[in-house]
């Protein structure tokens, strides 16, 4: 099978390394893609959201399926698109239609979908600029602190957790009155929640799914979760309180009624679906879909994901996925990501890298693997591209061993600026 993945992320290098394993597998080709994903397939230099440059190329090249990586591509409609077009109807993309992706293109939605089919979360009020009031009225009858989000996509942007009343008033006016554009011209705004965040991904096929490995990702820019917010700083799978009693929970209360309520509603899913939970005192609640893999997260469920992904995306495009199985590597898997100095904030570009090949490779399990995320080719050299430069991702007999694994790694690559947590899967 001749396979296009969309994107340009650890998170797309990650799925390329799974599917190149895949005998299945005839050609992979990657657009945009990186410096790390042009080692596993080909580079196509065609933007994920380009939908015509795409049609043009599966077309040349005969591809058969469509894997896209990021929300953006899908939020736009490319599954729509393709099955709209008589010459690519016929090829499946692995992601859900327009329509599937509002589960998490709107965080309304989102919250409605879940109201109406009973899926534990937070509870919440949707408001617009002409009832600007009832939101700030609404805000006095919680307690601190107080969680504000834009209904649409920010880039990860835009969520505010603030811990008065006044800062919370203050930012709903200012939310609604376009701090993040047409993004935050509603603003869901809801209880909060505490406890531990897990990450849980399902593959469905619209009718099945197949449970992945879950994993815990670390936001915050600091160790012990301090500082700013970024992409990931790394993550940990298997995530200790995900036990088998707990995740039982999830895919009675959660995983089961969404896939059946997507269904009912007659929304076309054929994908990921990534549920942000969060550990409520032994009770799973969703913060968050999304209708992709995580970033950093697919970095360490693909290490764990022992089954062939290509079959399993088969599954998905021919409706056939309870004929699939999915094993899971009993090993725990630790990613490490090395951002550029300054990160999440001001940073620069173009530093060259070195110690890529000192890093003992994965082969026998001792080593780790190199995802590549803010990644360029200049010159024949690898250069920093982006805030996250590079996942380190390590198996270990626990996630200590992991861990120590991949800071060996992370030790040996070098470029100006390099920073990174030490303490990733630690709070576990
Ligand atoms: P989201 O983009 O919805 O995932 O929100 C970003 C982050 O904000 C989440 O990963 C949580 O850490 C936090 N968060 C979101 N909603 C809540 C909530 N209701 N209670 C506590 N924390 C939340
Ligand atoms: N790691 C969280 C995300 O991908 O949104």
């Amino acid at each position: 099978m001749k396979l296009l993945l969309l994107g340009s992320g650890g998170r797309e290098h990650a799925l390329a390394w799974k599917i190149a394993q895949s005998d299945k597998c005839e050609k992979l080709f990657i657009a945009p893609g990186n410096a790390g994903t042009g080692e596993v397939g080909e580079n196509v230099p065609l933007k994920a959201d380009d939908f015509e440059g795409i049609r043009q190329f599966v077309l040349d090249e005969g591809v058969d399926m469509v894997v896209v990586g990021p929300e953006d591509p899908l939020v736009k409609g490319i599954y729509d698109y393709f099955k709209n077009d008589d010459e690519l109807k016929d090829v499946p993309v692995i992601g859900p239609s327009k329509a599937g992706a509002v589960l998490e293109g709107s965080k309304d939605f989102a919250k409605g979908f879940m109201q109406r089919h009973n899926i534990p979360t937070a509870g919440y009020q949707t408001f617009d600029g002409n009832h600007l009031q009832e939101g700030l009225a609404f805000l006095e009858t919680l307690q601190p602190p107080y969680v504000l989000k834009a209904d649409g996509l920010c880039a990860g942007k835009g969520v505010l957790i603030v811990p008065t009343l006044d800062e919370a008033k203050r930012e709903l006016k200012e939310m609604l009155g376009g701090m993040f554009g047409q993004a935050s011209a509603r603003v869901v705004i809801e209880e909060f929640l505490s406890g531990i965040e897990c990450s849980v991904f399902v593959l469905t096929d619209g009718k099945d799914y197949k449970i992945l490995p879950e994993a815990k990702d670390y936001k915050r820019i600091g160790e012990g979760d301090t500082g700013l917010n970024t992409g990931g700083m790394g993550s940990v799978s298997p995530v200790s309180f995900a036990t088998k009693e707990w995740m039982r929970k999830v895919e009675d209360r959660i995983i089961r009624p969404t896939v059946e309520g997507l269904a009912e509603e007659g929304i076309d899913y054929k994908g990921f679906i990534f549920f942000g939970l969060i550990n409520v005192g032994g009770d799973p609640k969703v913060i968050e879909y999304n209708c992709r893999m995580g970033d950093p997260e697919t970095e360490t469920v693909m290490l764990r994901l022992k089954s062939d992904l290509v079959d399993l995306l088969e599954g998905v495009a021919t409706q056939t996925l309870a004929n699939r199985t999915v094993e899971f590597d009993s090993r725990s898997a630790v990613c490490v990501m090395l951002v550029s100095g300054g990160y999440p904030e001001k940073y620069e570009k173009g530093f060259p890298m070195s110690g890529l090949d000192k890093v003992l490779p994965l082969k026998g399990g001792e080593g780790s693997v190199l995802f590549h995320a803010g990644t360029a080719l200049k010159d024949g050299v690898v250069v920093t591209n982006g805030g996250r430069v590079l996942a380190v991702s390590s198996y270990g007999i626990d996630k200590d061993e992991a861990l120590a694994r991949s800071m060996r790694g992370a030790e040996q690559i070098e470029f100006e600026g390099k920073y990174y947590r030490r303490d990733i899967g630690q709070d576990l």
